[in-house]
């Protein structure tokens, strides 16, 4: 059984406890993770906004932490850094704990508090993410695909997403036996639109917000399909690697 939610509010409690999960956030939030865990961050706290975010950094060595997110697309005033993959560089992050706040990737995999295993998704940890994704399902027989989503509701770029991540949880069965209806939704835009990342992400309202405020290059970065293969995954509150996860 695959279900997918297109947005945080689509899930409740109930419905992560106790499951294995993928979140989405692919502009930008989990592409950004991946980015930093690829380039040797320790760990990344979400935060549900600017102060929590500020509040859980003080708790933590000041020569460590770093404080990154966005709000409206826009660096957070006094913050370290943005939510842009591009700042994710090796010099800034490695070895650091990023307490993050994004309006709607970092409150995703917040909503999944409870779940069983919780791993990062993206277009630059697509196969990676996929291939877990499909171990999930054999393992516990269900997975639960969630989407950040843009302004609280359904975002194309996370949806086409979850419809790679769910064949590749199928593992090329053409079946839509145990699949949500928004997980079917999802396999019919990726049916559309075929390997096309980037111009879901160009079509997507989210890319086009992210056009016109500037971030072009970032729309390129996020649709570099497994440009890091890793794997973070969302265990006691902060993300990780796995120990065995590579650096790319
Ligand atoms: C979000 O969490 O809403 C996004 O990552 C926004 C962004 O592109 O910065």
């Amino acid at each position: 059984m695959i279900d997918v939610a297109f947005a945080p509010n689509d899930v409740v409690a109930a419905d992560v406890a106790g499951r294995a999960m993928v979140v989405i956030d692919v502009l930008r939030a989990t592409t950004t993770i991946c980015t930093a865990m690829a380039h040797g961050a320790r760990a990344i706290i979400p935060a549900a906004d600017p102060g929590d975010a500020s509040r859980l950094a003080e708790a933590l060595d000041k020569r460590e932490v770093i404080l990154a997110g966005e709000r409206h697309l826009q660096p957070i005033p006094g913050f370290h850094l943005g939510n842009s993959p591009a700042e994710m560089t090796a010099e800034r992050v490695r070895g650091k704990t990023i307490v993050m706040t994004t309006t709607n990737g970092t409150r995703a995999l917040l909503a999944t508090v409870g779940a069983q295993q919780v791993v990062v998704a993206s277009g630059v940890n697509l196969t990676t993410a996929g291939e877990a994704a499909r171990a999930m399902l054999a393992e516990t027989g269900r997975l639960l695909v969630l989407c950040g989503g843009r302004e609280s509701g359904f975002g194309l770029d996370d949806a086409y997403i979850a419809g790679r991540i769910v064949l590749a949880a199928l593992g090329g069965r053409r079946t839509r036996k145990g699949l949500n209806d928004s997980a079917i939704a999802a396999v019919d835009i990726v049916r559309r639109y075929g390997t096309r990342l980037d111009r879901v992400l160009a079509l997507s309202e989210a890319g086009r917000s992210l056009h016109h405020e500037g971030y072009r290059d970032d729309l390129a970065y996020c649709a570099a399909v497994d440009r890091h293969p890793v794997l973070p995954v969302f265990h006691d509150r902060r993300v990780t690697l796995p120990v065995t996860g590579a650096a790319a």
